[in-house]
This record gives C-alpha cells, sequence and structure tokens, in this order.
C-alpha cells in the first residue's frame, strides 16, 4: 500500500488546472511540485506563484519538493502560497540551517520533508529525522524527469526505514524518480509509503489504473 504523487513536471504547463483535475478524477492522493532553482540543480522549472495560483483550483495536498540552494530564505513564501508539505534537501545548506530550516517549516505550519540525492548515505539524515515528517530518498539525479531509476538506492531506503522505526516512526519515506509500473514494487517492498510518478504517469494510458497499482 501507497500513495500516489504525480509530478506536475511532466504535466502539460499551458493546462495544469485540467491536469491537476484529471490527478483527481483518476484517484492521485497529493499533487508533487518541483520547484528548481538552476543553482542546486542544473534546472529552472516553477517556484511561488505556481504554487498560489495551483492552491484554490486542487483540494489534494500540494507536495512541494524544493530543489533551491538555501531553500530558508524562501520557506515563508512557499508556506503562505499554499504548501502542505515542503521537502528541502540535506546538500543544499550547512547542517544548522537545515535543522533551523526544518523546524521553521513545521513553525509555519507545513509537514516538514528532507530530501537525499543519491549519492548521500542514509547515515546522513540521523541527525535530522526527529524533525521530519518524511523523507525523501531521490532515485535519479535531481534536476529531471524521465531518467532511469536506481535501483541500487533500495539499501538506503530500507535503512532508512530502520533508523525511522527506532527514532520517529510515524515519518513516512518517499521515493522520487523513474518510479513506472515495474519499479514501484521494489520501492514500496523497500518501505516507501509515497511514491512520485511523473513522466510514467503521465504517459500511461490508463492513468486510473496506474493510479490504483501504486496504491495497491
Ligand atoms: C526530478 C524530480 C522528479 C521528477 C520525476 O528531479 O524531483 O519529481 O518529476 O520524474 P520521473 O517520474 O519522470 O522520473
Ligand atoms: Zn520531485
Amino acid at each position: 500500500m501507497a500513495l500516489i504523487a504525480p509530478s506536475i513536471l511532466s504535466a502539460d504547463f499551458a493546462n495544469l488546472e485540467r491536469d491537476i483535475h484529471d490527478m483527481e478524477k483518476n484517484g492521485a492522493d497529493w499533487v508533487h511540485v518541483d520547484v528548481m532553482d538552476g543553482l542546486f540543480v542544473p534546472n529552472i522549472s516553477i517556484g511561488i506563484p505556481v504554487v498560489a495560483a495551483i492552491r484554490p483550483v486542487t483540494g489534494l495536498p500540494l507536495d512541494v519538493h524544493l530543489m533551491i540552494h538555501r531553500p530558508i530564505r524562501y520557506v515563508e513564501q512557499f508556506a503562505k502560497a499554499g504548501a502542505d508539505w515542503l521537502c528541502i534537501h540535506l546538500e543544499a545548506d550547512t547542517p544548522e540551517n537545515i535543522r533551523l530550516t526544518l523546524e521553521k517549516i513545521r513553525a509555519l505550519g507545513c509537514k516538514a520533508a528532507l530530501a537525499l540525492k543519491p549519492g548521500t548515505p542514509a547515515e546522513a539524515a540521523k541527525p535530522y529525522l526527529h524533525l521530519c515528517d518524511m523523507v525523501l530518498v531521490m532515485t535519479v539525479e535531481p534536476g529531471f524527469g524521465g531518467q532511469k531509476f536506481m535501483a541500487d538506492m533500495m539499501p538506503k531506503l530500507r535503512a532508512l526505514r530502520t533508523m525511522l522505526d527506532a527514532e520517529n516512526p510515524q515519518c513516512l519515506l518517499e521515493v522520487d524518480g523513474g518510479v513506472d509500473a515495474g519499479t514501484q514494487v521494489i520501492c514500496k517492498e523497500n518501505g516507501a509509503a509515497v511514491l512520485v510518478a511523473g513522466s510514467a504517469y503521465f504517459k500511461s494510458q490508463n492513468k486510473p489504473g496506474f493510479v490504483k497499482l501504486i496504491q495497491a
């Protein structure tokens, strides 16, 4: 059993409202919003005005994935724009600022999530686990949709689930990158409770079926 958060990175940006309404009709659980600054990752996507624009068109939780350098500068604006979940990257600032940012996200009334790039080991998240409502394991290098799933991240996913069971059992595990009808199986087997899917969701010829498959 898992939740599915389709990523609007693969949506038709000229028809975002239509595509988000379709997500709702197809039974999706959350809307995943990929924010890229061209600095933390080598790509630029969307930001605060788009979160504010989609907030009134859906009742689904907005799962905002901040692939930006020093996110502490912007979390308040994303919270005010209507984010429910704010996910920052462990690699995006100093350890002290990462801690402060997670605390700030919670103080703003949002759920706090911490993302790990593929090269970042599970142990690096240990000092922050008590401050997290979710940990995101990237299964591609962040920056682009449509990349190949890194199955070698599964031991890290399992290790994080074990660490969380000891330290913060309510904390969710999310997987992002290359999730499709095939790769979703091992994500769930290794403890993922929320699966992001961009290209596989939007390319699917049977979206309600794809959503049910992830949720099963
Ligand atoms: C990648 C983003 C992902 C992306 C996933 O940097 O964080 O959320 O949209 O796309 P797919 O599912 O196509 O790998
Ligand atoms: Zn993402």
